[in-house]
This record gives C-alpha cells, sequence and structure tokens, in this order.
C-alpha cells in the first residue's frame, strides 16, 4: 500500500505546532512554538493574545515541518486540523490556515477533535497498540475515561462534572506560589514531600469525577496555615487526586468488561492521554496498579503528552481512513464533544 503523508495543525490553546507524520504512526517532523513565556506573566492562557501569536507563527511554523520532514507540500496526501474544542479565536487560526492550504493546493482536509488526538499520541509511542482499550484522558481541560471501541469509534464512560484534573493542578500551583503551568512544577516540589496532610477524598461517583472540592480544600488548608510545607502539600495533593483517577478507572474498567462475555476479548489495556499524563508520580502509579490488576499500561513520550500537532497527524490518519472529509465550511467547534 502506498505511504500516506499526513500534515497535522493544532492552534486549539497556547501551542502552535505543525507535523507530518507517516501511516499515522511515524513521526517525520513535529515542530511546536509554545506561547508558555507569554502568558506566564499573566497566571494563565489569555485568549486574544494566544491567537494573535498563531497568526504571527503559523505559517512559519509550517514551513518549519516541511522542511525538517523533507517534504514537498504537494506530496502531502491529507491535511487534518484540530477545530474543537479549544479557545474559539486559537481554533480558528488553524481551521482558517488549513482550509486555505487545502483549497489552494487540492488536499483533502480532515477535522480532528482534540481528545482525539490526544489518544492518538499513543499510537505514535506505541507501534503495536490497536484498540479496543481503555483511556483515561487528563488535560487542562479534560477527565475523561473512554472506552477507545476503534480508531473513530469512542464511547465517554465517565468525565469531571466541574473542574478538569489539569486545572485542579493549575489552580493549587498558583495558589502556592508557583508559575503557570504549575502541574509540572507540582510534580518536581512533591518529589520533594511526604503524603502525610490530610486532605479529602474527591468525589467518584458513577464513572465521573470532581476536583473542585479538592482544589477548594487545598486553598483553603494553605491560606489558614501560610507556613504549611509545599512540597508535602504537593506530595499530599497529587497522592489523593492520583487514588481517585485509579479507583474510577478500576471501576470503569471492570463495568466496561462485564458485558463481554468471552474471556479473550475481555480489555486489558489502558492508555493514558493528555497533559497531565506526564505527571511522573501518576505515570507510576498507573504501572504498579497494572501489575496488581494485570493490565497493561500506556502513557505517550513526555513530548506527545501535552498539546502538539504530530497526535493531531495521527488521529488525521484514521479519520482519513475511515472517510471523514471536511468541506470548506468547517468551522471552529469551541465546545465539540467527542
Ligand atoms: O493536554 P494539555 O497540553 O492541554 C489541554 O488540552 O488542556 O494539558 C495541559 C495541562 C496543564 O494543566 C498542565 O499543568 C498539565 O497539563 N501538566 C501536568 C504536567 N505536565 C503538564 N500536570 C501534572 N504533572 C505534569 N508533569
Ligand atoms: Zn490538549
Amino acid at each position: 500500500m502506498k505511504d500516506i503523508l499526513t500534515l497535522g495543525i493544532e492552534s486549539s490553546c497556547d501551542e502552535t505546532s505543525v507535523s507530518v507524520v507517516k501511516n499515522g504512526r511515524e513521526v517525520l517532523s513535529n515542530i511546536i512554538n509554545s506561547q508558555i513565556p507569554i502568558h506566564e506573566k499573566f497566571g494563565g492562557v489569555v485568549p486574544e493574545i494566544a491567537s494573535r501569536n498563531h497568526v504571527d507563527v503559523i505559517s512559519t511554523v509550517t514551513k518549519k515541518a516541511l522542511e525538517e520532514a523533507k517534504i514537498k507540500i504537494n506530496n502531502i496526501d491529507v491535511i487534518s486540523v484540530t477545530y474543537g474544542p479549544g479557545l474559539v479565536g486559537a481554533l480558528l487560526v488553524g481551521v482558517s490556515y488549513a482550509k486555505a492550504l487545502s483549497y489552494a493546493t487540492g488536499i483533502p482536509l480532515v477535522p480532528v477533535n482534540h481528545l482525539e488526538g490526544h489518544i492518538a499520541a499513543n499510537y505514535i509511542t506505541f507501534k503495536e497498540l490497536e484498540p479496543p482499550f481503555l483511556c483515561l484522558v487528563i488535560s487542562g481541560g479534560h477527565t475523561h475515561l473512554i472506552h477507545i471501541k476503534g480508531y473513530t469509534n469512542f464511547e465517554i464512560i465517565g468525565s469531571t462534572r466541574d473542574d478538569a484534573i489539569g486545572e485542579a493542578y493549575d489552580k493549587v500551583a498558583r495558589v502556592i506560589g508557583l508559575e503557570y503551568p504549575g502541574g509540572p512544577k507540582i510534580d518536581k516540589l512533591a518529589k520533594k514531600g511526604n503524603t502525610n496532610i490530610n486532605l479529602p477524598e474527591p468525589y467518584v461517583e458513577n464513572f465521573d469525577f470532581s476536583f473542585s472540592g479538592i482544589k477548594t480544600a487545598v486553598i483553603n488548608i494553605n491560606h489558614k496555615n501560610p507556613n504549611i510545607n509545599k512540597a508535602d502539600l504537593c506530595a499530599s495533593f497529587e497522592k489523593i487526586t492520583t487514588d481517585a483517577l485509579i479507583k474510577n478507572t478500576k471501576i470503569a474498567l471492570k463495568h466496561i468488561n462485564k458485558n463481554i462475555n468471552t474471556n479473550s476479548n475481555k480489555i486489558n489495556k489502558i492508555a493514558l492521554a493528555g497533559g497531565v499524563s506526564a505527571n511522573s508520580y501518576i505515570r507510576d502509579k498507573f504501572v504498579e496498579f497494572g501489575k496488581t490488576e494485570n493490565v497493561k499500561i500506556y502513557y505517550p513520550e513526555l513530548k506527545l503528552c501535552t498539546d502538539n500537532a504530530a497526535m493531531i497527524a495521527s488521529a488525521g490518519y484514521y479519520q482519513y481512513l475511515s472517510g471523514n472529509i471536511a468541506k470548506l465550511d468547517l468551522n471552529a467547534i469551541p465546545n465539540l464533544k467527542l
């Protein structure tokens, strides 16, 4: 079969990224222009500034991605772009750029859901990974347990009822004086602390999560005890939230397998995805959990956990194979569902 080269374009939040991926799994280039230094001083992403920066750099990032892959635009078979969920102004930059590129070259355009991209990051890291499996998407905007039934066939089993786990990490970090994005800083500081601070267990029910209670509890404890050991607070926060993630994942896996009669068809693979899956404590605890439950745990290499276009190109490849081609009226959908 002829190789299929996909150009992926991602601009849903504060990373402008363009990538060339061969046959959905082999990354030929993955250029990521992060705006973190620009938004850091505001303590979070400022939507309009993000959009303007995407406009500034998207052409250069695309040129670099093609150059590094040593591919001319006319040799690309598919253009895939994130059209949601995300910040509308930021998404529109990538969507408009991809539409213009597709119109000018005649290359088919494929729409990609950002979450689907996060899931697909695992296909790049693990060439042998195939559906079905259970995926826990943990990012700045989402906490989803998803039954991956096929490459383009998903069933959401549970999700957060309020804050996403990444949001809780970033908020807690901000309150204790760590810079945006706080997740990686909590990860680092927690390694120096003990899990000795009593925190309320996050609410977990019917496969759903809630993290606003634990976020508020940590903020209150920190407020009442300004001299509290921050490393201990980070370690305790990390432990109690990871316990909740594992507890719910375990229940969801049982639930899916209950409806599968043949033993050999039961799901024994769990993939983590999204920015928070870069967390070293979460990774280690899931691997331990996998060993005790006899389940294989997957997570993408670090660079592919946070936003990047290689994951969008990979997901776009599978959408292309399933015949999902966008028309030129494709629009950004900020609250797009899977
Ligand atoms: O997937 P992502 O890049 O963007 C969204 O789609 O939301 O995720 C960003 C989130 C941020 O909340 C960031 O703090 C968190 O991922 N994050 C981490 C780590 N690295 C990134 N959280 C915990 N530990 C990390 N090592
Ligand atoms: Zn993301």
